[in-house]
């Protein structure tokens, strides 16, 4: 970081100190609606903490003094292996919030991914002209509507389809009972009191407040009121979504179709055998199932059963280039970041979001420089120590 950079940069030199400025800026309740998980926080913790257990085996005598982090994904070329993930409601972390993110990412040349929650609607998003881009969808009681969102993808020029497949059942993410925040979002008494205390984020969304809604679900001539909206796409999920819907979508979208929510390795091998594009290896950032693994922790047996048939993503808990570079050398093509883009949005808007793909630029190109590897395409299994769990030494 250079003396001239403004104080907030000079301040948020990793991810971690961009979320402890994110937690001073937010009203308790909307950080805590990013910043937690589902019950006790086990899988969500358990995340991060996998990392730890990956150790990267150096060679610097490789000697280099360039890298090259970019990766092709489904034709695009992307300058780093970082794409944004998707989450629902990031315009209530900083004004046309969703808008801010996907132009940073463009401008930084990787992908962004819409939230079937997004404030924005489909096609207001594209209208900002950011690329590539994807969406994200779920199964609907009414599966006439997941149609009608792949379709209007598809109208709007979007480059890719996520199919969510572990959300049909919302998690119990205690903190929001806690602070009174629900989707809609609402604010109970003690949530009312920490908000009073954070003046810029009320300033800025003042305007905004009111209009906080789930952009992709209002109909036509309907009000657009965020309680009428999210009871209605509450009730929409249908838990009983099967293999079958999975090949529905698979012939009504035509581009790349993701599944997202993947973690058993017969569920991935499925996938790829009924013609799905990529997969997206998660634990919904431990906010759906408390108790399952962290998503480092299967990609090796994900990445066996896939054996090279379709690109292998992942997201959960990476907090340093080094996480992607270690994701990487255990067989994962790209990493989705989802909270550090809010924490980004929160500080500084679309140059908060293009600051944290800038750190994770950094990190894993140092990362690299100081395993001796020069590109992506050579970051392989050799890079990670013998592990019992992980991988071995050649
Ligand atoms: C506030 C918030 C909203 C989210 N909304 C969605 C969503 O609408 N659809 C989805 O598939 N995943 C959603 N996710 C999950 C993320 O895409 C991602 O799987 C998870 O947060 C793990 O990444 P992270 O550890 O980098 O946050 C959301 C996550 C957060 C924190």
């Amino acid at each position: 970081m250079t003396a001239q950079a403004p104080e907030w940069k000079r301040q948020a030199y990793s991810i971690a100190a961009m979320r402890v400025m994110a937690r001073t800026t937010l009203p308790r309740p909307v950080f805590d609606f990013a910043d937690g998980g589902a019950e006790d926080e086990l899988t969500l913790r358990r995340n991060e903490k996998a990392f730890a257990a990956v150790e990267l085996l150096p060679r610097p005598l490789n000697g280099t003094s360039e890298r090259d982090l970019s990766i092709t994904l489904f034709g695009k070329r992307l300058s780093l292996p970082v794409l944004i993930g998707p989450t629902g409601l990031a315009g209530l972390f900083w004004p046309d919030g969703e808008r801010c993110a996907a132009r940073a990412a463009s401008a930084s040349g990787t992908a962004y991914c819409l939230s079937h929650g997004s404030v924005c609607t489909i096609e207001q998003l594209a209208e900002c002209g950011a690329a590539p881009r994807w969406m994200q969808v779920f199964i609907y009681k009414d599966r006439g509507f997941t149609r009608e969102l792949a379709e209007r993808a598809a109208k709007a020029g979007y480059d890719a389809l996520v199919l969510t497949v572990d959300n049909q059942l919302t998690g119990n993410r205690e903190r929001d009972i806690r602070n009174g925040f629900s989707i809609p979002p609402q604010f109970g008494l003690a949530g009312l009191a920490g908000m009073a205390l954070k003046a810029e984020w009320l300033w800025r969304m003042r305007r905004e407040i009111g209009r906080i809604t789930f952009g992709n679900y209002v109909r036509p001539g309907e009000a657009s009121n965020i309680k009428m909206v999210a009871g209605r796409m509450a009730a929409m999920l249908d838990p009983s979504m099967s293999w079958a819907d999975v090949d529905e979508l698979r012939k009504i979208w035509r581009g790349p179709l993701l599944l997202k929510g993947i973690l058993h390795r017969a569920e991935a091998k499925n996938a790829v055998e009924r013609g799905i594009d990529g997969l997206i290896v998660s634990n919904h950032g431990g906010r759906q199932l408390d108790g399952a693994p962290a998503s480092i922790a299967v990609l090796p047996s994900i990445v066996e059963a896939v054996a090279g048939r379709v690109p292998v993503l992942l997201d959960g808990g990476v907090r340093r280039g080094g996480d992607v570079v270690k994701a990487l050398a255990l067989g994962a093509q790209a990493w989705l970041v989802a909270r550090p883009q809010l924490w980004g949005l929160a500080i500084a808007g679309e140059a908060g979001v293009a600051h944290m793909l800038e750190l994770y630029r950094q990190e894993m190109s140092r990362v690299m420089g100081l395993c001796g590897i020069a590109r992506v395409a050579d970051i392989g299994k050799d890079l990670v120590f013998s592990h019992p769990k992980y991988g071995r030494q050649p």
